[in-house]
């Protein structure tokens, strides 16, 4: 059960004008006053496709979100981060796009599209789209065109087509591995083979090429213009690539032996001129549009893509990968407090999305189980401890929400949702099944469309089936059971997002260091402390009034795999 103080009301928070704390930051005066929103937002992830299904036709779409803004407003959310609804045949769950500026005709239509932001808009709620520059899909118009081209054509020069090897070019270019298994090339037919870092449906853009500079400016203006507030970077790190001769070989690539910034095609020093440009676009509107890169690159050099002159935020995906582990959470937190203030930002915090296992179940199973192998033996194989999962993924989400920064939700995870580890493979939509040689079930179990309601065809989702099969234990996670209970998960984010809300200040925070290893704790200008007990030794709370907790509290001691706030009244 969730407590909430029973010790009479709570006062207002102070805010703290000392901001005590290493990591100060101060808030660049904001040209406008909503500037700034996305600083310490919480941002909740919508996979459109598996949210909610308004025609039953098994698929999720846009006036399904719309109908359900009343979910997201209750929730406490600030901002929605839709992944693509754009066009596409669905290779790769929609990052395959077909065209960047529609709306995929199963999903919606841009009225629908424009109907749901202005919904999402009334209820406080900003709206984030995500935009995939590094490949398009292979039923895009700009790679018909380049497959009827010839060879150096400039329909070819937007992607990155080589000649092979051999007389005929009939070896690919290079060894490279694509990142979902299998060449990195496909061949096209004269000797002419094109790079794929993901699916063969999912040629590389060349990012040389200043017409698809041009083009992607204005998708992002096209968004903008419709009022959409951010945008969330796929694969930020890959855009721009030396592909000049000789290729070196995928162990030439993988051994490091290059300069920083200087590998083939991750991570490149020169990226950041697209980012840079992109900030103008950013930047003409009023508020100027944010940008969230999701890169995959050492901490070190993810301050270049969330710096003010670019993106202007990053994911951080180090708590998602820390495992159940205190003194590695503390070290990690505080890192990311150094990076995102050296870099003018602030930080982000995220434990589940729609590539990974989900949180709730990661946390059940022992340290260190191999995730990929787990899926493979539907779940079974270590057992997974559902009820612990579900304590320390509240545990560590109540931590998170208690840091400065900006929270990522990802949709399910309030209503503590586990991933569906058994999916029958015949179902699998994922394309690293195959890619893999089905030595990976891949990201689908994460992806199960919605519970809403405990009884129906597809739990609430939809007036008849989903496109992905939902266990009969779906029932007991339904929103409108949880709903209907206050120690429910959904209760409790409900809760925990109102709370931070209200305590939520200046972008700092004060270790309180001298507890015992296993414990984090900390003090936020105003006057509350977040403590998380990361061992199983029920430990003293701090003085003051409980605000929320992460699992039942008894009395004035905090019990293991659990997270309290307090906050001092004043004077304490
Ligand atoms: C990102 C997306 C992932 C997708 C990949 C290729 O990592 O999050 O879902 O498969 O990019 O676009
Ligand atoms: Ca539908």
């Amino acid at each position: 059960m969730t407590q909430l103080s029973d010790h009479g009301p709570i006062d207002p928070p102070l805010l703290d004008p000392e901001r005590t704390g290493p990591q100060q930051v101060d808030e660049a005066p904001a040209a406008h006053p909503d500037a700034s929103w996305w600083r310490q937002a919480v941002v909740y992830q919508i996979y459109p496709r598996s949210f909610a299904d308004s025609n039953g036709d098994g698929i999720g779409d846009l006036p399904g979100i719309t109908s359900r803004v009343g979910h997201l407003r209750d929730l406490g959310v600030d901002a929605v981060w839709l992944s693509p609804f754009y066009p596409s045949a669905l290779a790769d769950g929609g990052y395959d796009v077909d065209d960047y500026r529609d709306v995929d005709p199963k999903i919606g239509t841009l009225e629908q599209f424009d109907e749901m932001v202005a919904t999402l808009h009334a209820a406080g709620i900003r709206v984030v789209v995500d935009i995939v520059p590094n490949h398009t899909s292979n039923r895009h118009a700009w790679f018909t065109e380049a497959l009827t081209a010839a060879p150096g054509s400039p329909a070819r020069d937007r992607y990155v087509f080589m000649r092979g090897e051999g007389p005929d070019g009939e070896r690919p270019p290079s060894d490279w591995t694509a990142i979902f298994g299998g060449s990195a090339w496909e061949p096209v037919g004269g000797g002419e083979w094109y790079l794929h870092l993901f699916t063969p449906e999912q040629p590389d853009l060349n990012w040389a090429n200043e017409e698809v500079r041009a083009d992607f400016r204005r998708t992002l203006r096209f968004w903008s213009d419709r009022g959409v507030d951010g945008f969330r970077i796929d694969v930020a790190h890959a855009l721009t690539k030396d592909m000049s001769h000789p290729l070196p070989t995928q162990a030439e690539l993988e051994s490091g032996t290059h300069a920083e910034g200087q590998h083939r095609w991750e991570d490149r020093d020169e990226v950041h001129d697209v980012y840079r440009e992109w900030r103008e676009v950013f930047d003409s509107y009023d508020p100027p549009r944010t940008a969230v890169a999701e890169a995959w690159v050492p901490a070190h050099r993810r301050a270049r893509y969330a710096s003010p002159e670019g993106l202007g935020q990053a994911f951080n995906f180090d708590l998602l990968e820390a495992g159940w582990d205190g003194a590695r959470f503390r070290t990690l937190i505080q890192a990311n407090l150094d990076l995102a203030g050296e870099s003018g930002t602030s930080s982000t915090w995220v434990f589940s999305n729609h590539d990974v296992v989900r949180h709730a179940s990661r946390y059940a199973l022992p340290t260190g189980t191999d995730l990929k192998a787990w899926l493979l033996s539907d779940g079974r194989e270590p057992a997974a401890d559902a009820e612990r999962g579900l304590r320390r993924a509240r545990a560590v989400t109540l931590l998170a929400l208690a840091l400065p920064g900006s929270m990522y939700l990802y949709q399910g995870e309030e209503l503590g949702l586990p991933e569906v580890a058994d999916l029958p493979v015949d179902a699998l939509q994922d394309p690293v099944w195959a890619r893999s040689q089905h030595t990976e079930k891949g990201r689908d179990g994460c992806r199960v469309p919605l519970p809403w309601t405990s009884t129906g065809p597809s739990f609430g989702f939809g007036s008849a089936g989903a496109h992905l099969p939902q266990p009969a234990w779906f029932a007991e996670f339904a929103t409108d059971v949880q709903a209907a209970r206050d120690d429910s998960t959904l209760a409790f984010y409900r809760q925990a997002l109102a709370q931070r809300r209200r305590l939520q200040g200046t972008e700092t925070l004060t270790w309180d260091d001298d507890g015992p290893a296993d414990v984090v704790r900390f003090t936020r200008p105003g006057g509350w402390t977040s403590v998380t007990n990361f061992g199983d030794t029920p430990v003293p709370l701090p003085p003051g009034r409980l605000v929320i907790a992460s699992s039942p509290v008894e009395g004035d001691l905090l019990p293991g795999e659990t997270t309290a706030w307090v906050q001092q009244a004043p004077g304490d």
